[in-house]
């Protein structure tokens, strides 16, 4: 029998990056007797790479922004498949978790008259990000990571969870091990939240550092939770393309915000060539609307650099293919040629740093070159809109691992604000579950001894398959087969590799013992992205049109039928996935009546 340490919480919050900060932050000042769990060191995660801002309708640079519009914004880039309660939520809490942020620390940049200063990002229809330069998300981190610290939450540093536990059908803890020492332990827990971010790192080029490994949305899954939306997979159109050791690292939409216009080697601004047919619509004003995406105001505001994600990710795959890309792969980014050195190493520090360390380019004087690099999931666990709940009981998500708030394609700038507003209402979800229980649920010990058994397993086995090579093979076949622009035949080729990869990878051995092994590690890492690699092919088969991130070259058509359905997947009763279309909930009138008059989806 493998030991174990065990611990005792009402809340255990996997994953400590913005989602799971504020969801802690909310349990714990709920009372519940909160643990916080993350995987890598306390303060390094993705959030950091939402460097460009955080949206919020706080009108400080537009007074005409309210929390409407941010919700037709984010309807309209989520083609109209987000959740619509979610989107409300989000739109309408937003404001108020930055001020929050600030009441707690956070040091934003200001607007003359001392005001929070916001920016332009894609698909937003005013300035809306509130930003500290180009590094927003490292200091939401730090804000929160101190809030935290400081509220005296219990963290587990450094210690990954690999299944979760069941009383019946409820959640009764979570093990895992400490990636140090190899020692198991086990939680016990009336509720767990899920926050484990995304899935980056099954994909080739990602801006995803190793963590990102999908843990989240297969411990929901495995645990018998929804997951939806699962075929959108976001890449960011600006991630560094040379020199190849540091292909996918994110270069910020605040780049393009700030003034950054994208060239092709012709030196064409080939973006106004790309301005799709659905934001030239009918009415007088959406009219001068379409016009002004032509005007290309010096502040940048509305030009096409700035379409949603999806939309400018494709382009540049087309100029790529069409043979008009830069010498690496990718396109070319120029800041240069319109802002000063001053206001450029002002307002994107980082930027400037990261090209001339890592790339030796000054961007003041010279164009980057930049491609598409995969930075985040909009698919995730089904959840209560209001509460954060998944589909089994006890189990909450927030952040990226949640599903529904983006549909098909995330705004950028929409996760931090994400992040914040589902934190906290899965932190409140959890603890007032908890609150609510008779009775605890109890850890089945045999439950738990079998899962530790396997989690040794492939110290036991003379393996002759690598995880390193297999995850090398997954990520290649994601990148090639599962990327920007997908038809049936290649979707079913990477489904094939996908399972073979799932059989080899049940022929893993590694060498060595517990302590420190990345070989262990990266064996029990797998079995998640394996798992969730699959759910994105099987869904993104299974969605037989183009919509938002979802490209089919088969199926180029948005189709208004297939604008009523989510896709869920969900394990079956056999343990392998089944798939089921489930019909979007209908939203109310007033808020139906805000997105229609813009937005013309599907023929
Ligand atoms: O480009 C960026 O700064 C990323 C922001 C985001 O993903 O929200």
């Amino acid at each position: 029998m493998p030991e174990y340490e065990t611990h005792d919480f009402d809340v255990v919050v996997v994953g400590a990056g913005g989602a799971g900060l504020r969801a802690a932050i909310e349990a714990s000042a709920r009372g519940a007797r909160t643990a916080l769990v993350c995987k890598s060191l306390l303060g390094k995660a993705h959030t950091v790479m939402a460097e460009g801002g955080i949206a919020a309708a706080m009108g400080n640079v537009y007074p005409e922004d309210n929390w409407q519009v941010h919700f037709r914004d984010t309807m309209r880039g989520g083609k109209m498949l987000n959740n619509w309660r979610m989107a409300q939520l989000h739109a309408q809490e937003a404001p108020e978790r930055v001020y929050e942020l600030e009441r707690w620390g956070a040091l934003f940049d200001r607007t003359k008259d001392g005001l929070i200063l916001q920016r332009p990002f894609g698909g937003h229809r005013y300035d809306r990000l509130a930003h500290v330069g180009d590094r927003t998300g490292l200091e939401m981190i730090r804000t929160l990571q101190q809030h935290a610290v400081h509220k005296g939450i219990d963290v587990f540093m450094e210690c990954a969870i690999s299944r979760l536990l069941k009383d019946g059908d409820r959640i009764s803890g979570a093990l895992g091990y400490w990636r140090e020492s190899g020692r198991l332990i086990l939680f016990r827990a009336k509720a767990v939240v899920l926050a484990t971010g995304g899935v980056g790192r099954a994909f080739a080029v990602t801006s995803n550092s190793w963590e990102y490994t999908g843990d989240g949305h297969a411990l929901a899954y495995w645990a018998g939770a929804d997951l939806i939306d699962m075929e959108f997979v976001q890449f960011h159109p600006t991630g560094m393309v040379w020199p190849p050791s540091v292909r996918g690292i994110l270069v910020t939409e605040g780049v393009r915000g700030d003034g950054g216009t994208l060239r092709n080697s012709e030196g064409e601004r080939f973006m106004f060539r790309y301005i799709p047919e659905y934001f030239r619509v009918e009415t007088a004003e959406a009219e001068e609307e379409a016009d002004r995406w032509y005007e290309d105001k010096v502040n940048n505001r509305r030009t096409p650099d700035l379409l949603p994600r999806d939309e400018v990710a494709r382009a540049i795959n087309s100029e790529v293919k069409a043979g008009r890309g830069s010498p690496h792969g990718g396109v070319y980014l120029d800041i240069a040629t319109r802002r000063p050195a001053e206001y450029i190493r002002r307002r994107l520090p980082s930027m400037f740093h990261q090209f001339k360390q890592l790339a030796d380019v000054d961007i003041t004087t010279t164009q980057m070159e930049v491609g598409p690099t995969m930075h985040y999931i909009m698919g995730g666990v089904r959840v209560d809109p209001d509460t954060a709940a998944a589909t089994v009981p006890g189990l909450f998500a927030a952040g990226e691992c949640a599903g529904g708030m983006h549909g098909a394609n995330r705004l950028g700038g929409n996760s931090l604000s994400d992040l914040l507003v589902f934190g906290l209402r899965a932190g409140a979800g959890a603890a007032e579950y908890t609150n609510g229980l008779s009775n605890a649920p109890a850890v089945n010990a045999a439950e738990a001894e079998a899962i530790a058994r396997d989690m040794l397993v492939p110290f036991e086995r003379k393996g002759d398959e690598s995880p390193y090579a297999l995850q090398h093979q997954l990520q290649e076949t994601m990148h090639n087969l599962v990327g920007i622009i997908r038809t049936e035949g290649e979707l079913q080729r990477a489904l094939v590799d996908i399972r073979e990869l799932k059989e080899r990878a049940e022929r893993t051995g590694v060498e060595g013992n517990r302590q420190y092994n990345p070989g262990w590690h990266l064996a029990m890492d797998l079995r998640a992205m394996l798992s969730i690699s699959e759910a994105i092919a099987l869904a993104a088969i299974e969605r037989k049109e183009s919509r938002g991130a979802h490209t089919r070259d088969d199926y180029p058509e948005t189709s208004r039928d297939w604008g009523r359905f989510n896709i869920a997947v969900r394990i079956g009763a056999n343990g392998e996935p089944t798939i089921a279309r489930e019909p979007l909930p209908e939203m109310p009138s007033e808020l139906r009546a805000l997105v229609e008059q813009e937005v013309k989806i599907g023929a």
